[in-house]
């Protein structure tokens, strides 16, 4: 259970993304126009395999994200909005790519915040495209929006892809895209969120029938158990669903979602990579999950009709970037390329484990970024994505 704290550490915050951002540098700087999943030993730059390609957006994200920090009309300012053009275009083709789940991923942390800066048409027709392509993965027979492993298979993960389709929808006005990802987050709320909040990584459908089969897992120590990164996945991605719908059912998912986090969370918030991790794997954590969640606290506390909930999330995101700021960051470490420590990929796979992420880089900056910029008490905008 987290032990949450009322009060904001601005200069922390400051400093460890001035850190976030000599180290995106540096990788820059190191290796021109690459784009990593995952440390080994601490390096970038490596020969392990991606397993599914789906962090291509994550590094110009950080970009984007950073441009927003510096002063107007800085040199800093147009140093970052011009390595995230340079780093964002080369994704674009990825609009049509059939073949991984993760178009939210890829176009809401690039196209979508250049766009927001420019308001250039074409890069919202990308956008769009990349939401109808989303949505051709939307299986009648089950209605979900089947996973990169097969036709039978929901992940929890898509919950941050379905964004991607509400956006198109409601650029174009079109109410079947709309209804795909609706009855996506409806499906994914029925089976893969449980009673008490946890979350299965994995549903397994017929396909024929398109009956629910079991809850499986990939990532995940097993179909019952709740995986970590997962749960985070499912809180931010049902908090986004509401802001998309208004549908009071999508935020009190996300709230039992958060509220089983916090309750089954280590004391400083960052959690163990699974729930109920074995006994041998249950000190490692996960500090992507810990970001992600402190990053869909941030997001939550402003939509919660109950101003003492939403200060209670507030306080509890800003005990878990404290904690990922003193104790996970490689800072004072010279020769760790990344920015945070202790994340898990795919611990079966061994890949990138208790490594730096390049997912859990990109949430941990834009949680530091939303922590420093909105107070819960004063602002009720709403971050859409
Ligand atoms: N495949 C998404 C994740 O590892 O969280």
């Amino acid at each position: 259970m987290i032990q949450f704290e009322p009060e904001i550490d601005r200069s922390l915050f400051e400093e460890t993304l001035q850190f976030a951002k000599r180290q995106v540098r540096s990788l820059t700087e190191q290796n021109p126009g690459f784009y990593p999943l995952y440390t080994q030993d601490g390096k970038w730059k490596h020969d392990g395999p991606a397993w599914t390609h789906w962090c291509d957006g994550f590094l110009p994200g950080m970009m984007w994200i950073f441009q927003r920090t510096e002063a107007e009309d800085s040199s800093e300012k147009d140093y970052w909005k011009q390595k995230a053009i340079e780093y964002s275009l080369p994704l674009e083709p990825r609009q049509f790519d059939r073949d991984v789940h993760d178009l939210g991923f890829i176009f809401l942390s690039t196209y979508y915040r250049w766009y927001q800066l420019t308001r250039e048409p074409r890069l919202n027709d990308v956008l769009v495209q990349a939401g109808k392509t989303m949505a051709l993965r939307f299986r009648e027979k089950g209605q979900y929006l089947c996973s990169f492993v097969g036709d039978d298979s929901l992940f929890i993960d898509i919950m941050m892809n379905v964004g991607v389709v509400f956006y198109a929808a409601r650029e174009t006005n079109d109410r079947k895209l709309r209804d795909i990802a609706i009855r996506h987050a409806l499906t994914t709320r029925r089976y893969l969120v449980r009673g008490d909040g946890s979350t299965a990584h994995e549903g397994i459908f017929d396909t024929e029938t398109g009956e629910f089969l079991r809850s499986s897992t990939q990532q995940g120590q097993r179909g019952d158990s709740s995986w970590s990164r997962g749960l985070a996945w499912s809180m931010y991605g049902f908090g986004s669903c509401y802001e998309y719908t208004r549908d009071p059912r999508f935020l009190q998912t996300a709230q039992a979602c958060a509220d089983y986090f916090l309750t089954h969370t280590n004391a400083d918030g960052v959690p163990p990579w699974d729930f109920q991790a074995s006994p041998e794997t249950r000190k490692t954590v996960d500090t992507s999950a810990a970001a992600i969640a402190a990053g869909a606290l941030i997001r939550l506390c402003r939509m919660l009709p109950d101003p003492v909930k939403g200060f209670y999330y507030w306080s509890c995101a800003l005990k878990i970037l404290k904690s990922l700021c003193l104790d996970h960051t490689a800072r004072g470490d010279e020769g760790w390329e990344g920015i945070l420590k202790g994340g898990v990929y795919h611990i079966h796979k061994n890949l990138g484990v208790n490594e730096s992420v390049m997912w859990g880089e990109y949430f941990f900056c834009e949680a530091l970024e939303s922590a420093l910029k909105f107070s819960p008490v004063n602002d009720k905008k709403h971050l859409v994505v």
